[in-house]
């Protein structure tokens, strides 16, 4: 809108809670890979959990991923949502005292988990492990992430919702339905509930939850960082704006009934796997057709890849996205999960996903955020930021190729009879046969991890040499 005075300060976007956000999930990103890197380690040598209850493996992995997904992913998306949403509504936050509440309660809960999970605390149900007091702070975090979020649309001073605000806005809505319906438990203790379902229905709740929290907390949102930040670190605009808004709906659409294609062969009726595996099919198209979006925003500007290594990070992010979403919709065919199921595919598909996209799309928005939020153009070093790319991506190719191996070798082990109809092979026969690859995992995630430790000396080093910027917001309403 017009500015109507020219005596009173510029008004200034909230960026201190931005700020914060993003230098805890660098810091909460090291945290979850190392423990990453211990239970890789275990896998390889279990002698490695030395007789401790508190780092036994049952216990230590709950909290990888938890710390992965929730700490790094949730503080990644809880910045660069508050960053892009003041950008493209070209207004401050709605309550900034509230977006620092959200804060400190996420904080919170991240603290909570990290005592409670190595304590053996836990509901038994993956991704949704933390016990009913913590479900209830996160449902007051998220209650007022939404108030902040989406009283900042709200309150805009552009008229058009932009993209990326669609896709921040789905997310917080869906994990809010999801994180509610999944965690209906019966409190026995202060520290043990009951799930309020049981039986198969338990179990379905639980993938319709587990399958979404991939989609929206692991996708939808960070495709809306994708929408902001790609167009931003290589100056053109995204490729197609009608694609975004078909890509979508398209994707909340199909996301929500995929679920199932977790439950393959179970006491799960048939014909609920078999939509499930349909539902997966389809969501090959909307996948794809946001990569492609993403990607040929670059068209006409290639060049810029070979200079930027942030823009490789971004753009390398979209082709394990592609690669993804390729290999889920296959995985969910229920012949190829007959073989796929219970391997180490599983967990090779699941970091392809979590390591290449979420892993370098954030890494990428982080590189682009962190020195525009200390007043420079480009982190303190380059070299290291390119650095970081190459041995993150050695680090990935390493831990992928080495369970998709694992995993069609374990499958095919156990699967082998002789003519006599018996098993061809025991089962520690092909646990003594993963060991080689188990030890290449470590040093994937290893690598990973030490791109994570260059890019935390660079960030120190970008906030030293920086300083905080009050940054103005721009008083005639430009294209975000
Ligand atoms: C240094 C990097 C990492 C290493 C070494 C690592 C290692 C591991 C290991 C060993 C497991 C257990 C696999 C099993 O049970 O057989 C695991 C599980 C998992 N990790 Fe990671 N991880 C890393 C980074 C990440 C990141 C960044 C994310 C997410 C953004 C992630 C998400 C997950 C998930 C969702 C699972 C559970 C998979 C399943 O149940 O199939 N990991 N990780
Ligand atoms: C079109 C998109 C996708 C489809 C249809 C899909 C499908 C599948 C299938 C069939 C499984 C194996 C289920 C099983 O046998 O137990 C699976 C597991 C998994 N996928 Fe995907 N996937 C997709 C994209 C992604 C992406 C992009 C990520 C990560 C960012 C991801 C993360 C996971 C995780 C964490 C699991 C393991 C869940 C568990 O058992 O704990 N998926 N997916």
């Amino acid at each position: 809108m017009a500015s109507n005075s020219t005596t009173t300060a510029a008004p200034v976007y909230s960026d201190g809670v931005v700020r914060a956000f993003a230098l805890v999930a660098v810091i909460y990103g090291i945290v979850g890979m190392l423990v990453g890197v211990i239970i890789a380690a275990q896998l390889a040598w279990p002698e490695l959990n030395f007789g401790i209850p508190y780092i036994t493996y049952g216990r230590l992995r709950p909290l990888h991923t938890n710390a992965v997904i929730f700490a790094f992913g949730g503080c990644v998306l809880f910045a660069t949502s508050y960053h892009v949403v003041q950008r493209t509504c070209q207004t401050k936050l709605f309550l900034p005292a509230l977006a620092w509440f959200t804060f400190a309660l996420w904080n919170l809960v991240i603290v909570s988990a990290v005592i409670t999970l190595p304590l053996g605390i836990t509901t038994g149900k993956e991704y949704a492990e933390l016990e009913w007091p913590i479900d209830i702070a996160i449902t007051i975090c998220w209650v007022a992430y939404a108030v902040v979020f989406f009283g900042t649309v709200g309150t805009r001073k552009v008229r058009h919702i932009y993209v990326a605000n669609w896709f921040f806005g789905a997310f917080i809505i869906a994990v809010a339905l999801l994180h509610i319906v999944n965690s209906a438990e019966v409190p026995v203790t202060l520290t043990k509930s009951y799930s309020a379902y049981a039986g198969v229905q338990d179990a379905m709740i639980q993938w319709w939850y587990g399958h979404n929290a991939v989609g929206f907390f692991l996708t939808a949102a960070f495709l809306g960082m994708m929408y902001y930040y790609i167009p931003k670190q290589s100056g053109r605009p995204v490729y197609s704006y009608r694609l975004s808004i078909v890509h979508f709906w398209a994707l909340i659409f199909t996301y929500m009934w995929a679920g199932p294609h977790h439950l393959h062969y179970t006491a799960l009726p048939d014909w609920a796997q078999s939509v499930g595996m349909l539902f997966s099919l389809i969501l090959l198209a909307p996948s794809w057709g946001g990569m492609i979006n993403g990607i040929m925003t670059l068209s006409g500007a290639w060049n810029k890849l070979r200079d930027d290594p942030v823009l490789k990070f971004l753009i390398v992010s979209l082709s394990f996205y592609g690669m993804s979403t390729f290999e889920g919709p296959m995985m969910s065919i229920k012949t190829v999960n007959a073989l796929s199921h219970y391997t180490d595919w599983t967990v090779g598909h699941v970091h392809s996903g979590a390591l290449g996209w979420v892993g370098l799309i954030s890494i990428g928005c982080l590189y682009h955020l962190i020195p525009r939020m200390f007043g420079k153009k480009q982190m303190y070093s380059t070299k290291a930021v390119e650095l970081h790319f190459w041995v993150a991506t050695i680090g990935i190719v390493l831990y992928i190729a080495a369970m998709w191996i694992a995993g069609v070798m374990q499958g095919l082990m156990w699967r082998a009879v002789n003519p006599d109809g018996t098993l061809v092979y025991s089962f520690v026969e092909s646990v003594k046969a993963t060991y080689p690859f188990y030890v290449i995992r470590v040093g994937g995630g290893l690598l990973y991890l030490s791109g994570m430790l260059i890019m935390l000396w660079n960030v120190i080093k970008t906030v030293q040499t920086g300083k905080v910027v009050q940054a103005p917001i721009p008083l005639v309403a430009a294209h975000a």
